[in-house]
């Protein structure tokens, strides 16, 4: 079957590291159902793991993915929750379990004809959402939901800032944010991105690394150390930075470590998204009639042009890739 996978770990040039065309269907775990996709998009994570961050030579090859829409065996069009809790965990916040997967880390992933996952990682598409902005819910979407509404402690009225305009997580947060009645403010290294970034509903931009006109309630970070300190010193005391990424690199200049007692800042990871919170946020964008903001639709042949893309920054949105 045709598939976009990695045969290789290459940190520096990750495009290398990538095969788009046919591999034999990987084996999965018994009872595993089959899921025909019709379309999936790309996150920094299959970057990552071009990169073998997360994927070690022995899994190799594997098809990338963490995204993706298909259609299940009884013919009901499902998003795929993209978290797979290991096998005899009971708790009920997968994301807690300290030896989940995402598909494509252990599993093979998204980004091909057919995958494999177990039933209850399968959620009925609501008939409001298209398929292609069905596709792209089930990672960075997922995860800018549970930052914002689970982990940021914040409520309608208060200030948000963003951190980078463009990405997948970014641009989820400003529109599941202002669906909410946040105000969300959001930094960006390039204008032209950041006026897209009122477009979608953010209420100010900035240059990244600009002084603020006030302090925020909350941050969502996944730029990591370029944008550390700015987070730090934007946030008003007692509030709360939510940390998912570290695009840039996990080791900022200064950890500000004296601000962050001084002032009383809440630092909380956070990392996807249970599969509650997936079937809330399928709602959610229903009922608040928000369309996920995409980059481009290509068809799987031509991935290789969509992790270019992803590669050199140049996204603002998701990057789809259609099966059929
Ligand atoms: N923990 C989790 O569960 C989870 C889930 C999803 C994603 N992530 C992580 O979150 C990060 C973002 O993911 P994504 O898929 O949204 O990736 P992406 O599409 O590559 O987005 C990168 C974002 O970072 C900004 N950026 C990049 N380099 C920057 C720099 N040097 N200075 C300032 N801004 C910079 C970009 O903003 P501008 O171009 O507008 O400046 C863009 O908004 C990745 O590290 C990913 O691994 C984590």
């Amino acid at each position: 079957m045709l598939a976009a996978y990695a045969v290789a770990a290459d940190a520096e040039n990750p495009l290398n590291a990538l095969e788009v065309g046919e591999i034999d269907p990987p084996s999965t775990p018994d009872g595993w159902v089959p899921v025909r996709m019709k379309a999936g998009s790309i996150n920094h994570h299959d970057v990552f793991s071009l990169k073998g961050v997360g994927l070690p030579a022995d899994r190799l090859p594997m098809i990338l993915g963490c995204d993706g829409v298909g259609i299940a065996p009884d013919g009901t069009e499902c998003v795929l929750h993209t978290v797979i809790a290991s096998p005899g965990f009971t708790g009920d916040d997968e994301t807690l379990d300290p030896k989940r997967s995402l598909l494509s880390e252990i599993y093979p992933g998204t980004l091909a004809e057919v995958v494999h996952v177990p039933q209850e990682n399968l959620i009925p598409k609501p008939a409001g959402l298209t398929t292609t902005h069905a596709a792209v819910l089930s990672t960075s979407w997922l995860t800018a939901y549970r930052m914002l509404f689970t982990n940021a402690r914040v409520s309608k009225g208060d200030t948000v800032l963003v951190q980078g305009a463009g990405g997948g997580v970014a641009t989820a947060a400003v529109q599941l944010g202002s669906a909410a009645g946040l105000k969300m403010w959001v930094t960006s290294r390039d204008e032209a991105k950041a006026r897209r970034a009122l477009e979608l509903g953010a209420d100010q931009v900035f240059a990244s690394g600009e002084r603020l006109p006030g302090r925020v309630d909350a941050v969502i970070e996944t730029v990591g150390a370029a944008t550390w300190s700015h987070s730090i010193k934007s946030l008003r005391p007692g509030g709360t930075v939510v940390i998912a990424g570290a695009t840039s690199g996990d080791a900022p200049d200064k950890a500000e470590l004296t601000r962050i007692f001084f002032l009383q800042m809440r630092i909380q990871g956070s990392t996807m998204g249970t599969r509650q919170e997936l079937k809330e946020m399928l709602d959610f964008l229903v009922e608040h009639n928000v369309e996920p903001a995409i980059d481009s639709v290509r068809p799987l042949a031509e991935a290789k042009d969509a992790f270019a893309k992803m590669i050199d920054g140049d996204v603002f949105g998701k990057l789809v890739v259609t099966m059929d």
